[in-house]
């Protein structure tokens, strides 16, 4: 969507992974805290995004929306400043249909005037999920442009991410709509549901670019459900995939490793760069489950993984420069991201040794001499 907003992937936080309906805005209060006393708002993640639940029903006269009065007893305004004090951009999620996933009041037919509230309360992100649409009798197309006119129509910028699961595959035709649309159904703290979304996300990677970003859903980073090394994989393949980075896990109490996970700056630096094209599988060994995914940066050089999917074993991955687009005669320097050290300079090939069951090596490669 060409609203000058999602040039680069989105990256922030939002609630839903860790807390679902649990939240409340002293939890918001101390995220948004937390962003800043961690580094990680320095690291480029500065929404701060509500997810379903902050709302709670109409006002039968006005048809506001009003928010829960237990958990936001503040409102929404006061909170958007809050956030907005620590530097932030604060987001709110609603829904397409006439409920929310979580049965929460919908969008739908009120559109005009939930954007011009989310205006007047300075929300800059807005999630709009796909649930308890039947009842409307309109098409998706429909509904989602409903809600980017209406934003349209506020003045406000606001980040318009589109989340119907991937049903009608949204990355075909969804980059007039939206500045992100979600490509799969919802990702959960384990291994087999990250690989299924990134693998699914994967097909449309073609449809990719800036203002519009393919969206496997959010983190599971530091959520628990996956070792360190499994985490550091989904964080590599997020990164390269060009997925928005939006942090799901609580914040508040971080260990050190899914920090240091979570802002690795050569990592990050491939996600957010300026070419905004999303990196693809580019060799699949079905033999030993390992793959090579690849994708082109701003600078002419390539963000490359070597992928061991395999349980068990450590293994060799080759990554063949003609896969790359360069000769076998090319010469190509080589850095790991996420050591932040150079590997040295290669011709034809490079080997990645020992890469441990579900680990992968994120990459740099730059072309030396043809
Ligand atoms: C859907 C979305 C999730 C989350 C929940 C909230 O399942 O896909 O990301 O927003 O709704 O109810």
């Amino acid at each position: 969507l060409d609203n000058g907003l999602g040039k680069t992937p989105q990256m922030g936080w939002n609630s839903w992974n860790h807390f679902g309906c649990s939240i409340n805005e002293t939890i918001i209060h101390a995220t948004a805290d937390a962003l800043i006393a961690t580094g990680l708002a320095q690291a480029g993640y500065t929404y701060v995004n509500v997810d379903d639940c902050w709302a709670s029903s109409r006002d039968q006269t006005t048809n506001y929306i009003i928010p829960d009065p237990i958990g936001f007893p503040s409102g929404m305004a006061s909170l958007a400043d809050y956030v907005h004090s620590r530097g932030l951009l604060f987001g709110l999620y609603s829904d397409a249909g006439i409920e929310t996933c979580a049965g929460r009041p919908g969008s739908y037919g009120y559109e005009d005037i939930d954007a011009q509230i989310y205006a007047q309360w300075k929300v800059d992100y807005l999630k709009y999920d796909n649930c308890y649409a039947g009842p409307t009798n309109k098409t998706i197309k429909e509904r989602y442009e409903r809600m980017r006119d209406a934003l349209n129509r506020t003045g406000r910028p606001i980040f318009y991410s589109a989340c119907e699961w991937g049903e009608m595959l949204p990355a075909i035709w969804f980059r007039a709509i939206a500045n992100s649309w979600r490509t799969t159904s919802d990702i959960s703290d384990h291994w087999i549901s990250m690989l299924l979304n990134i693998d699914i996300n994967d097909l449309f990677a073609n449809f990719a670019a800036p203002h519009g970003f393919n969206d496997p859903d959010m983190l599971e980073v530091g959520n628990g459900g996956m070792t360190s090394t499994e985490y550091r994989t989904h964080m590599s393949l997020w990164s390269i995939a060009k997925a928005p980075l939006l942090i799901g896990c609580d914040v508040r109490q971080l260990s050190q490793e899914t920090l240091e996970i979570l802002t690795n700056s050569e990592v990050i630096a491939v996600n957010q760069d300026s070419l905004g094209i999303q990196g693809q599988k580019i060799r699949i060994d079905l033999e030993h489950d390992t793959e090579v995914w690849a994708g082109p940066l701003a600078d002419g050089s390539k963000a490359v993984l070597a992928f061991n999917r395999a349980h068990i074993i450590n293994q060799t991955i080759s990554v063949s420069f003609p896969d790359l687009g360069w000769k076998s005669t090319s010469r190509v320097k080589v850095r790991d991201l996420w050591l932040h050290q150079d590997l040295g300079e290669f011709q034809g090939n490079y080997t990645a040794f020992n890469i441990e069951s579900h680990g992968a090596q994120l990459l740099k490669m730059t072309l030396i001499t043809l």
